[in-house]
């Protein structure tokens, strides 16, 4: 016997009288009366293993003394526990101490605040509520390829470093290997011709344009990338480094991207109810009260659609008074957009048709000339989950949207080469991955879903 098993498949296959070898962290020692309980965790399942271990030991005394978050291997028989609440657990027959922890471990048992987690990242993984947060994560992670990958859609590796900013927000960090201390300038300006590129060059604030370039060969792509904006909001919801799944259709308009942006929510919500049951129970019990009866009616649900105009008409009429002024043509802020899914709708909401003029270049002009054929889909508790339209395939009104926001049609003529041969209606969006967890989770700030977060002033790990 030398194979270790890892603790979930001991607890859902596991016969009693059976010897394991298991291996995992200390998340509570509790000595008493001659004998020592362990309760062991290797973060395959939230519920630990309850680990029994009696003087017989030959380093029992080294056992009993040790610590929380100490690191064991233990090999043991499996047997039905007296304990309430787990049927079975492990009757060592010898417990090695791989790596030891003393008092000054930072997670000793009691509750701790996400706010101070946040700052022993590194550490909080070690935790439930951690645990159950990234092994959602990776579950959808996995989910999201494979509904893509059913449906016949190619994934892209769209790249990291480029020189234009998609959505034209001027949020790009720059990337340069320049003396920062003696940049070169011509006329006073830096020189980015003498720069590793020879241009200005950033981290991408989205795969769009480029997966808007293989939609055009492959009629379906999606990307699932680290995206990164340096928008300085130091909000619950924004994060500098996040990760995005920008799926694009080549032969399809706003509805259609509508459709789809609908089914994939749905998807993800069904299997996060069904393939991660045991942490979504956790979330209900301890995070958010009424999780699953919530992402239940969601995959349920027919999400609502709602043009821009009307949605401006219901927030004027609303009896409660907003922050931010609500007139047609302005955006959307997160009090007038919660307040459409959550208390006019109910529910998830598609926002169509807004305004030209707060949406990016890209998005194709509507015959009233005024709006864009974008979309937002609104979820309750979370806001804007999803962003995304159908894209400007002709190729006179797109070099006027550049020439109208700024943008030199030269720097991007590779991207209107698509609308001179070959042009399709296509339409793609955009899930912020962390905004998916935080909805499934009820995880209610971005930094509390994505392992180490980089946000305005933060940079650790
Ligand atoms: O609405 P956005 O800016 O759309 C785009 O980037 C399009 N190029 C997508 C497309 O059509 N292919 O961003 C899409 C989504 C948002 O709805 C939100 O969920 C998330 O990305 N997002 C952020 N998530 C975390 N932190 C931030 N700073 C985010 N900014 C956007
Ligand atoms: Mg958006």
């Amino acid at each position: 016997m030398t194979a270790r098993t890892r603790v979930k498949q001991a607890l859902s296959e596991g016969r009693p009288g059976e010897t394991l070898l298991l291996k995992g962290w200390a998340r509570t020692v509790r000595t008493g009366k001659g004998v020592t309980f362990i309760s062991l965790n290797d973060g395959s399942t939230l519920a630990g293993i309850q680990v029994v271990a009696e003087p017989e030991l030959e380093n029992y005394a080294e056992v009993s003394a040790l610590g929380t978050g100490s690191a064991v291997a233990v090999t043991g028989v499996l047997q039905e526990s007296p304990a309430a609440g787990q049927e079975l657990e492990l009757k060592a027959l010898s417990v090695e101490v791989v790596g030891a922890a003393d008092q000054e471990y930072p997670m000793q048992k009691k509750r701790h605040s996400f706010e101070y987690l946040r700052t022993i990242a590194h550490m909080r993984v070690r935790s439930n509520t951690f645990g159950a947060v990234f092994r959602v994560r990776s579950a959808l992670a996995q989910e999201v390829h494979r509904f893509f990958a059913e449906r016949g859609f190619l994934y892209v590796h769209t790249p990291i470093i480029t020189a234009n900013d998609c959505e034209g927000a001027g949020e790009l960090f720059r990337v340069t290997t320049l003396d920062m201390d003696n940049p070169p300038r011509v006329e006073g300006e830096i020189d980015f011709g003498q720069d590793f590129f020879a241009k200005a060059t950033g981290l991408t604030v989205s795969g769009q344009l480029e997966g808007e370039l293989f939609a055009q060969a492959f009629s379906d792509i999606y990307t699932f990338g680290p995206t990164f904006r340096a928008e300085n909001s130091n909000t619950a919801r924004h994060a500098a480094e996040f990760w995005m799944i920008e799926p694009e259709m080549a032969f399809a308009d706003l509805s259609d991207d509508a459709d789809l942006a609908e089914a994939f929510l749905k998807r993800l919500c069904r299997f996060a109810l069904d393939s991660c049951d045991e942490d979504m129970r956790f979330f209900n019990a301890q995070i958010d009260k009424g999780l699953i009866e919530r992402i239940e009616g969601v995959a349920r649900a027919s999400f609502a659609r709602m043009d821009y105009g009307e949605a401006i008409e219901r927030l004027k009429k609303a009896p409660v008074s907003f922050q931010f002024p609500v007139e047609w043509g302005l955006d959307l802020q997160s009090e007038h957009e919660r307040y459409l899914t959550e208390q006019v709708v109910g529910g998830p909401v598609f926002i169509m048709n807004y305004p030209k003029d707060i949406k990016a270049f890209y998005m194709r002009l509507n015959d009233d000339g005024r709006t864009v054929a974008a979309m937002d889909l609104l979820v309750p508790k979370v806001g804007e989950i999803i962003g995304g339209s159908q894209r400007e395939e002709r190729l006179e009104p797109l070099i006027g949207r550049m020439m109208e926001v700024g943008i030199e049609p030269e720097s991007l003529s590779w991207y209107l080469d698509t609308r001179r041969w070959g042009s399709t209606p296509h339409a793609g969006f955009g899930l912020g991955f962390e905004r998916l967890i935080m909805y499934l989770t009820g995880m209610e700030n971005i930094r509390d879903v994505i392992p180490f977060p980089r946000t305005p002033r933060h940079a650790e790990f």
